[in-house]
């Protein structure tokens, strides 16, 4: 498309989409993103949490704490909202508290254009919990988080170990509104989702976790290269108790790399093994073991 000359409609429709602009929400535009900026600048603004203050001691036995290395954008950049959403969530006592202190919340920019917040499916008291990166255009149509061609597809590895989603295992994301677009999140909206989705690991207390994809297994696991660090036993501190944790390739990645299956393959068997295991697994100790 030229820059100069006047785009031609449906020119201008294929450069939206190529941006990843494929939703029309209004007639007219809106920076949300300056908006969320003004929300997070007013105390009032930030559903009923108290005005956020600059250092906030955990409470005791309940801020979740990663041991596997942390996060670098999280552990270095709090700021209003982040601090406003460790309020929150460690207030929330409940998961169902958990999901209506985020229906409320109003510090991050993506609740803006996300059609619905995407907060957890499957079995709260499942052994094992799912953490994605971020909603797709499906679940953010249709509120819960993988439903789409990656959701069917995590559906048939886990009846692959004889798991299913409705009884045996729960599934949530590093974020619970979709990303314009499905672009991969900026490390500040991971910072800001963050103490939420930490609490809703410590509330829901599984005996495992495993994250899906890179973005999901750097924030909760420190990992980066998720080709590299997929497959290893970590440890996890949900801030009550060490479980034991690790990361797995996306679907959506096995879906345009079809021979990495096998990869994935290799880790659904690890955690059968684990579930099989006599009673609560053990945490390892370190980092390293497949
Ligand atoms: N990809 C994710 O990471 N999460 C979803 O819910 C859907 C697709």
């Amino acid at each position: 498309m030229s820059l100069t000359a006047t785009p031609e409609p449906a020119e201008l429709v294929a450069w939206y989409a190529e941006m990843g602009i494929t939703e029309a929400l209004d007639e007219t535009p809106h920076d949300h993103f300056a908006q969320a900026q003004d929300r997070v600048a007013s105390p009032q603004s930030v559903g009923d949490a108290p005005r956020p203050r600059p250092t906030l001691p955990p409470r005791p036995g309940q801020a979740p704490a990663v041991v596997a290395r942390p996060n670098a954008a999280a552990a270095t950049a709090p700021d209003d909202a982040t601090v406003s959403a460790k309020v929150l969530a460690a207030e929330a006592a409940t998961l169902d508290d958990l999901k209506q202190a985020l229906a409320k919340f109003e510090g991050c920019a993506l609740k803006a254009t996300a059609k619905n917040l995407v907060f957890a499916d499957g079995n709260p008291a499942g052994r094992v919990m799912f953490v994605g990166e971020a909603p797709g255009a499906d679940e953010d149509r249709i509120g819960l988080p993988f439903v789409g061609r990656s959701g069917q597809l995590l559906d048939r590895m886990l009846a692959a170990i004889g798991l299913s989603r409705k009884d045996d295992v729960y599934i949530a994301n590093l974020l619970p509104w979709r990303p314009p677009g499905n672009r991969t999140p900026t490390p500040q909206e991971v910072s800001i989702c963050l103490p939420f989705i930490q609490r809703q690991i410590q509330l829901a207390d599984p005996d495992i976790l495993i994250c899906i994809g890179g973005p999901s297994a750097q924030g909760l696991l420190g990992l980066s290269g998720i080709l590299a660090s997929r497959g290893k036993w970590l440890e996890y501190d949900t801030g009550t108790r060490r479980i034991r944790a690790m990361a797995t390739l996306h679907p959506a990645y096995l879906l345009r790399q079809p021979l990495q299956k096998r990869l994935a393959w290799r880790d659904m068997r690890a955690l059968k093994t684990a579930l099989e295991a006599a009673g609560t697994p053990e945490p390892a100790a370190t980092a390293g073991v497949e």
